[in-house]
């Protein structure tokens, strides 16, 4: 449950209980909802883009991230050990391997990733495509990062419809990943519907693998 420290506004009320005497406070208020983030965007006729982060390296960014969080999305529905690796290939594109692991199955979407115009962005946003391949409505970028360090990325799509939170490590304390989710929330993620992935007793992916 995500709170929103800015917009809520408790009310309490005394509620008399019967447990030995004690009287318990409980929140009757309905729970609080995120205050809508403004935030700048590019539009270009047809669909609204995150602006990307200025501060990118491609080298920086290339490896193996772990998707801590998200906004579901049809090719990881039920997935748990989501993870994305990303490297050179030879044309300058980015190769992409997302391994998810369902119902103790592997399952592997490769694909690559290029540059989108510049207009969108002068780095750190992306056309990706993927294999299967998705429907895209929009002509821009449909994985733009629009914050990135050596611990966490926050990445988003056209239109901000789908957040991607990507980890360096594995295993990270859940109230963490609650703080990166309040702050993909600070840059546009409606984060109602943002969902929490399992990153526990993987089978296929790890630190380690490869
Ligand atoms: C966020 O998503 C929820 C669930 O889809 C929706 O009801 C709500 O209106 C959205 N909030 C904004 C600010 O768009
Ligand atoms: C900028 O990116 C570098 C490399 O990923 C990272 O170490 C640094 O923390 C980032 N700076 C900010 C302000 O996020
Ligand atoms: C890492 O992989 C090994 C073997 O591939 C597995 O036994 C172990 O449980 C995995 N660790 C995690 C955290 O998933």
């Amino acid at each position: 449950m995500l709170v929103s420290t800015s917009s809520v506004v408790l009310t309490w009320a005394l509620v008399a209980t019967a447990h030995g005497g004690v009287i318990e406070q409980r929140q009757t208020a309905p729970s609080p909802v995120p205050a809508p983030a403004v935030v700048d965007a590019i539009w270009d006729g047809k669909c609204t883009y995150p602006r990307p982060t200025a501060n990118f390296s491609l080298p920086d960014y290339l490896g193996r991230w772990y998707q801590q969080a998200g906004t579901p999305f049809l090719f990881t529905t039920g997935c748990k050990c989501i993870t994305a690796d990303y490297g050179m290939n030879d044309d300058g594109t980015v190769s992409v391997l997302n391994r998810c692991e369902l119902l103790n199955q592997k399952i592997d979407i490769s694909g690559s990733a290029a540059p989108a115009p510049e207009a969108y962005g002068e780095t750190a946003a992306f056309v990706v495509t993927l294999n299967p391949q998705s429907e895209q409505e929009c002509a821009g970028p449909n994985y733009i990062v629009q914050e990135t360090n050596d611990i966490y990325s926050i990445v988003q799509s056209a239109n901000f419809e789908t957040m991607f939170l990507l980890s360096r490590i594995q295993d990270v304390p859940s109230n963490e990943v609650d703080n990166w989710i309040r702050r993909a929330g600070e840059l546009g993620t409606n984060v109602t519907n943002v969902i929490k992935y399992d990153q526990m007793e993987c089978k296929f992916s790890n630190s380690t693998a490869a």
